[in-house]
């Protein structure tokens, strides 16, 4: 059955470079956008980890998080008593237990910031909200670790085909078009260099989002170049 038949909602595939040879734009080529739950995507897609929107506890909580419990089964719970949680920025692997069924042999457990987008931080010139240049707050860079240290991760258990949903874009209130930029950058870079995970598949449980994000991929010239400051 085609693919798009597969997810709730059909898939969407990121702008296809004109060539592959524009060495930035080959990493377009292993990136996809799918909207539907990912805790029940399609065993055909062929992914083999996923990324959890978890919180520091790792014990579970709604989103992301609790359809993974639920898909995974009370296992994952018991397995993550022992981790003894884990720090905002960070990334923990676990089994997957009965996603197991589905073809994942890992879920990376990563906890996002949670978006407090203050516009005095008090150190002049430098806004903590949405005003700020990307990258420039504290949450940005939480949330870029996250994505870092799951791709990290992901190439060092050998994952084939990640699928990421979009952290701390729901309970944690980040704004969705600059966790898309972040989140798109930091996989774009890391497929630059890095041959593991062969593909990155970003899930997305609302069409809008999925929509979102190709919009972002589409013009990530204009936004990837710019110059710090
Ligand atoms: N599949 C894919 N995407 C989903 C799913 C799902 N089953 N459920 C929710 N989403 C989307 C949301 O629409 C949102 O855009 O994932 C994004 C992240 O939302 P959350 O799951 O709320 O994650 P986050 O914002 O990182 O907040 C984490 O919420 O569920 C608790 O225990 C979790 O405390 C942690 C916090």
């Amino acid at each position: 059955m085609r693919l798009d038949r597969m997810c709730r909602m059909p898939s969407i595939s990121l702008p296809q470079p004109a060539n592959a040879d524009d060495a930035m734009d080959a990493p377009l080529l292993r990136m996809g956008v799918v909207a539907g739950d990912i805790a029940t995507l399609p065993p055909e897609l062929g992914v083999d980890a996923l990324v959890n929107a978890a919180n520091e506890s790792l014990l579970g909580g709604g989103g992301v998080d609790g359809a993974i419990h639920r898909a995974a089964g009370s296992q994952l719970m018991d397995f993550n008593r022992t981790l003894g949680g884990c720090p905002t920025g960070g990334v923990k692997v676990s089994p997957a237990f009965d996603l197991e069924a589905r073809g994942i042999r890992h879920i990376l457990h990563a906890v996002g910031p949670v978006w407090h987008g203050i516009r005095d931080t008090g150190v002049p010139g430098a806004p903590g909200d949405e005003t700020a240049q990307l990258g420039y707050t504290l949450e940005d860079n939480m949330l870029a670790s996250c994505h870092a240290r799951a791709l990290e991760m992901a190439a060092l258990l050998g994952v084939r085909h990640l699928a990421i949903p979009a952290i701390s874009t729901g309970a944690f209130r980040f704004p969705k078009e600059r966790a898309a930029k972040i989140a798109f950058g930091h996989v774009h870079g890391h497929l630059l260099r890095a041959t593991l995970p062969e593909r990155v598949t970003f899930v997305f449980l609302a069409q809008a989002d999925a929509d979102l994000f190709s919009r972002v991929a589409q013009n990530r010239r204009a936004w990837m170049g710019s110059p710090r400051r």
